[in-house]
């Protein structure tokens, strides 16, 4: 069995600044540095942390070079990542001002993705592969549909939840991963009510597995009349960057090897609280070992 991550790497340009820069108005920030983010990026290295071989396929730009190496530096493997030499990689221009942020995203390649790019990926798995997705990158209908058709399991967490993942052929998912956000718009609930949020889920989705996150109180595995819940392990949060993607690479690496939900939650949300008492995003996932 291989793990295909096909998602989304973005550069965040972090600007420190006095005040947010105001019409017709040249400033010099106070300080610069870059990270690497993107959904797809943080989710790799969780999969790869949590003890699973995993290629991630994307688009990086001309600029894309430090992608490639960073994820390396973790041991993800990037022969299916495509460098597209005309175009910019996705980025998010960040201005930081007391503890608030406004923020300029562009999707640069992560939006570039064309079925040619699918299809020659795609011929390097097989019936039994894992697919995970998230809602970043472009062609997501074209992309779930042959993966589908060749008889991967398809896991797709559905961040940022927007109208755009209502026209992807859901019924093809073998297992949503949400938090209470996400999970409140793929049921089209408006509550903000846990219990709400399961039953429109429920409802939706009778036949498709179901992984809901909510924050310190801990996550939920729906399926059917099916429900599971696991607390979250009490920590003292210091940035909960990176909780969810951490908790769905723990959680896949375990319920893929064995299927036993029970220890794929707890397993998940033992990492994921690891990752909570550390600043940052990849740097603060624990690896398997550390869990052990
Ligand atoms: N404050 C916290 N304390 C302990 N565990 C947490 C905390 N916040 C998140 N977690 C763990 O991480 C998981 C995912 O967090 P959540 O906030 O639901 O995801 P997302 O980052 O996608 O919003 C939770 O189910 C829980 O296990
Ligand atoms: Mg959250």
């Amino acid at each position: 069995m291989k793990v295909l991550n096909f998602g989304s790497l973005n550069y965040d340009h972090v600007y420190e600044v006095d005040h947010f820069v105001l019409p017709k108005e040249t400033m010099s920030s106070l300080s610069y540095s870059r990270g690497f983010g993107g959904k797809g990026l943080n989710q790799s290295i969780a999969l790869k942390k949590a003890g699973l071989d995993v290629y991630h396929a994307g688009r990086v730009g001309y600029d894309g070079q430090d992608f490639i190496d960073y994820l390396n530096s973790f041991g993800v493997n990037t022969a299916y990542l495509v460098k597209d030499p005309q175009n910019a990689s996705g980025h998010a221009r960040i201005e930081v001002c007391n503890a608030e942020n406004r923020i300029v995203l562009y999707g640069g390649t992560n939006q570039l993705i064309g079925e040619e790019q699918i299809n020659d990926t795609l011929d390097h798995f097989e019936k039994g592969d894992v697919l995970l997705l998230q809602n970043e990158i472009s062609c997501m209908k074209e992309l779930i549909t042959a993966a589908h058709e060749k008889g991967m399991y398809i896991a797709f967490n559905t961040a940022p939840m927007n109208d755009a993942v209502f026209t992807y052929p859901l019924s093809l998912i073998d297992l949503f991963i949400v938090n209470e956000i996400e999970g409140a718009g793929l049921a089209g609930v408006k509550s903000e009510k846990i219990e709400e949020i399961i039953a429109g889920l429920q409802k939706r989705y009778p036949e498709t597995e179901i992984v809901l996150t909510v924050g310190a109180q801990g996550s939920y595995y729906i399926h059917g009349k099916t429900v599971i819940h696991q607390d979250a392990y009490p920590v003292k949060a210091v940035d909960t960057t990176a909780a969810g993607d951490t908790f769905s690479g723990f959680f896949l690496a375990s319920y893929l090897s064995d299927k036993d939900v029970k220890k794929a939650l707890d397993l998940a949300s033992r990492a994921a609280s690891i990752t909570v008492q550390g600043k940052g995003a990849a740097s603060s996932i624990p690896w398997m070992e550390d869990l052990k």
